[in-house]
């Protein structure tokens, strides 16, 4: 049976949380402490479902696993040391698994297929395959755009590739494919998206050249193991920011959160919208930087208008900007974001969609959305489309909504954060 989650109407929230380590860096951890020479230690991993999809995959090409308490040792098999996998690797959810692993297998001198459940196999992939193509690589896919994808490694040569999209999937997929291939990859985007993988080659010691929009690496022969420390997911906590920042005389603490610059554009929007929310004690941990966030919400918030060259750092955090919107005077309008049409679901149609079953008043636009602000909202049953960020800007949503709510489907949610419904029962005051 589906999993659903039904919500009262909060009074406030209060209390101090540490989440669960970032998705993003988790992905980026395991794949590199994979190519490593020698043993790396993942501390503070996300446990979320599209993380186990590439370390499985991890597994299945060959790469011992070791569980120590709650970390991971990883014993690396170097950048060439990966073997065929006896079945297809099954990517789960997770665009991030396939899209990165894509670059790491087309470059490798076996063949591979990349699978994945139905959302992901409706998900764009050319955007990869086109520039793996010009390094060389032989890729098939279904109808030219989508999974699976059949990778019959190569030998790579470098290209210098100007994205049309903001994609740190493509540029990471790239970069991963550039360090096996011949001469210099350069990859060049509209705008910068999360840069955790530049940051990660850095901290390994591995040459990485950034100029403004533009990345480059050159083949690479070897790099070895190391401690990877992983910081609290700044996406999952936009959820409970957003909760702190609906409910009035909220006080939420959330400690050892990556406060990344290509990640923090929500706390950005939220400060202009006039909130109060304090970055203290920042600091940095394998070359990410870290803070604790202090959220005291005085239930008032303006809205603003959403475009341009912000999108890819808030890409993720969309859906429940959304929300927040519902709660701010006046109109929020946010454009450029036509890219979350091709997430695990439309993100733009399922959370206009819902949100207007609870009242909110809502247009949905070909590239995002308007709100009109302060429209009560009301308790009844939504759906959450399979998709885990909208099923938790759902359930924040219900928290501020009158009476009770029903987010249906939420099984979804152990895609990005299991812990979700727990960490948020202990803060929530009825
Ligand atoms: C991610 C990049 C983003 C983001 C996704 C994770 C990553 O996707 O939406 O949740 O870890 O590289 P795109 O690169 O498709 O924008």
């Amino acid at each position: 049976m589906k999993h659903s989650i039904i919500v009262n109407q909060a009074r406030t929230l209060k209390g101090i949380i540490k989440l669960p380590g970032d998705k993003s860096i988790s992905h980026r951890a395991l794949i590199f402490a994979s190519l490593a020479i020698g043993q790396s230690i993942i501390r503070g991993i996300s446990q979320c479902e599209d993380c186990f999809s590439t370390l499985k995959c991890l597994k299945d090409l060959g790469v011992r696993v070791k569980r120590e308490k709650e970390n991971l040792v990883i014993f690396g098999r170097g950048l060439s040391g990966l073997k065929k996998a006896k079945r297809e690797l099954d990517c789960g959810n997770s665009g991030t698994t396939m899209r990165l692993l894509s670059g790491v297998l087309a470059g490798q001198n076996f063949s591979g297929v990349l699978t994945g459940d139905k959302y992901l196999k409706k998900r764009p992939m050319s955007r990869i395959v086109d520039p793996l193509r010009k390094m060389g690589a032989k890729i098939n896919l279904t109808g030219g755009n989508y999974p699976p994808l059949k990778i019959r490694g190569s030998q790579l040569k470098g290209i210098d590739y100007k994205s049309s999209i903001a994609s740190a999937q493509v540029k990471s997929c790239l970069l991963l494919a550039g360090l096996q291939a011949e001469g210099r990859t350069t990859v060049t985007e509209p705008s910068r998206s999360r840069d955790h993988t530049e940051r990660m080659l850095k901290y390994l010691g591995v040459p990485i050249k950034i100029q403004g929009k533009s990345v480059s690496v050159k083949k690479e022969k070897a790099f070895l193991g190391k401690e990877f420390v992983i910081p609290g997911d700044i996406s999952s906590a936009a959820f409970f920011v957003a909760a702190a920042l609906i409910l009035k005389n909220s006080c939420l603490k959330i400690l050892g959160v990556g406060i990344n610059p290509t990640r923090t554009g929500f706390l950005d929007i939220l400060i202009k919208m006039g909130t109060d929310i304090k970055i203290k004690n920042i600091r940095e941990i394998c070359g990410e930087p870290v803070a604790d966030l202090e959220i005291n919400g005085k239930g008032r918030l303006k809205a603003i208008k959403i475009g341009g060259k912000i999108i890819p750092r808030i890409i993720d955090e969309i859906p429940i900007l959304a929300v927040i919107g519902c709660f701010a005077q006046g109109k929020t309008i946010i454009k450029d974001a036509g890219e979350l049409r091709v997430k695990e679901t439309d993100r733009i149609h399922a959370i206009v969609s819902q949100l207007k079953r609870l009242g909110a008043r809502i247009k949905e636009r070909k590239d995002g959305m308007e709100i009109f602000g302060r429209s009560e909202l009301k308790g009844t049953s939504v759906k959450s489309f399979a998709d885990h960020r909208i099923a938790m800007a759902l359930t924040i949503a219900g928290l501020g909504a009158i009476g009770k709510t029903k987010v249906n489907d939420t099984d979804c949610i152990r895609t990005s954060f299991p812990e979700f419904e727990e960490l948020l029962k202990r803060v929530i005051k009825l």
